[in-house]
């Protein structure tokens, strides 16, 4: 298991992860329709025999099938990863649900945390998260009252260690002085990297930055272009900036130098955007999504992919000239 010798800790918890995760959001929600469950099933095992120990899901990664019914992506992680449950380390997520236009609704109030949680570990088939974010700040209840919950939720047994998707500084360090929070798990990639914000205090507090998204959407690999036709109305790539004409334009001087430095280390683009974070600092773990094993293989062999300090200085001082196009935020500078 070549990944585990990249093994990278989830901050104060401890907790040891292959240094490139699994997210399995793909599988049922956002890319397009849900795979059928076995497929889906076979890919997650596939990637845990291929090294993966990290797997990312959430309550609200729920996809509709062609027959109507619902395809929760906890379920079928759950069931992939039960013969294996002891070897892995299983992180989701409470506090959002979609409404039918796809926007985001936020609910942290600890009734509601309370149930989701007996509702993640019945379709996961386990008796406790490893790690269990909140996926949203929700802005009527304080991080005091979450991390409160959290704290008896980990004095339960029912989650090992907690983190916070898409915080803030001061959100996580309010939270952090309740219960010790181990992960972030924010947007971050090549174009999307307004986040080294928080590495200051995230080396301060010993949390770990899990990095969502982390090629763009895709973008990153040189997959896809703005000519590329996402199928079905579940894929949200569909429309998304850095899938235009514009953002594409944008993004070529950065894509250009990426085929460069993949061809200097005989290396995937994929690869080179995924190596980037991890040499920049140890405490940072992608979790690319892919519903192919090729390509969940070739991600995982970015920890492999030795940029220089000399390149990744290089890849930083051209981002700092660009002006891209990325969903999710602002145009980076
Ligand atoms: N906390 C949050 O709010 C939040 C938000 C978004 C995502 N996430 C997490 O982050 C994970 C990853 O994010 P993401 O899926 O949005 O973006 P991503 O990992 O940047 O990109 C995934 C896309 O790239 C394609 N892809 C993956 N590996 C490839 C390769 N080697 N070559 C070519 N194409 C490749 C995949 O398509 P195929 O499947 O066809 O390979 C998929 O469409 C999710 O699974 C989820 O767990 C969290």
């Amino acid at each position: 298991m070549g990944a585990m010798t990249n093994a990278r800790v989830l901050g104060k918890s401890g907790i040891e992860v292959s240094s490139v995760g699994m997210g399995c959001m793909g599988i049922t929600h956002a890319s397009g329709d849900p795979m059928p469950d076995n497929d889906a099933v076979q890919v997650i095992r596939a990637a845990h025999e291929m090294g993966y120990t990290f797997f990312d899901t959430a309550e609200c990664y729920v996809g509709r099938r062609a027959d109507g019914t619902e395809a929760h992506n906890e379920d079928v992680v759950g069931e992939a990863l039960a013969p294996v449950r002891d070897e892995v380390v299983i992180a989701t997520k409470f506090g959002v649900t979609h409404a039918p236009d796809k926007t985001i609704l936020v609910d942290s109030r600890p009734e509601t945390i309370r149930a989701s949680v007996e509702g993640s570990l019945r379709r996961l088939r386990t008796d406790h998260i490893d790690l269990y974010y909140q996926h949203r700040i929700d802005p009527k209840v304080e991080p005091e009252v979450v991390a409160g919950v959290m704290a008896d939720l980990i004095k339960e047994g029912k989650v090992r260690a907690w983190g916070i998707s898409e915080t803030t500084e001061d959100y996580l360090r309010r939270a952090d002085a309740v219960c010790p929070v181990s992960a972030i798990q924010n947007r971050y990639s090549l174009m999307a990297h307004w986040n080294e914000s928080l590495f200051p205090v995230l080396e301060e507090l010993n949390v770990a930055f899990v990095a969502f998204s982390p090629m763009a959407n895709g973008f990153l690999t040189g997959a896809y272009s703005h000519a590329t036709h996402f199928e079905g109305a579940q894929d949200y790539r569909e429309g998304m900036p850095q899938y235009t004409e514009e953002g594409e334009k944008r993004a070529e001087p950065l894509m250009r130098f990426l085929h460069e430095l993949a061809g200097l280390h005989s290396a995937t683009l994929a690869q080179v955007s995924l190596a980037w974070m991890l040499r920049k600092k140890p405490y940072v773990v992608p979790i690319p999504g892919s519903r192919k094993p090729e390509r969940l293989r070739e991600n995982l062999g970015a920890a492999e992919v030795m940029l220089t300090d000399d390149e990744i200085a290089k890849i930083d001082e051209l981002l700092d000239g660009l002006d891209l196009m990325v969903f999710g935020g602002h145009a980076v500078r």
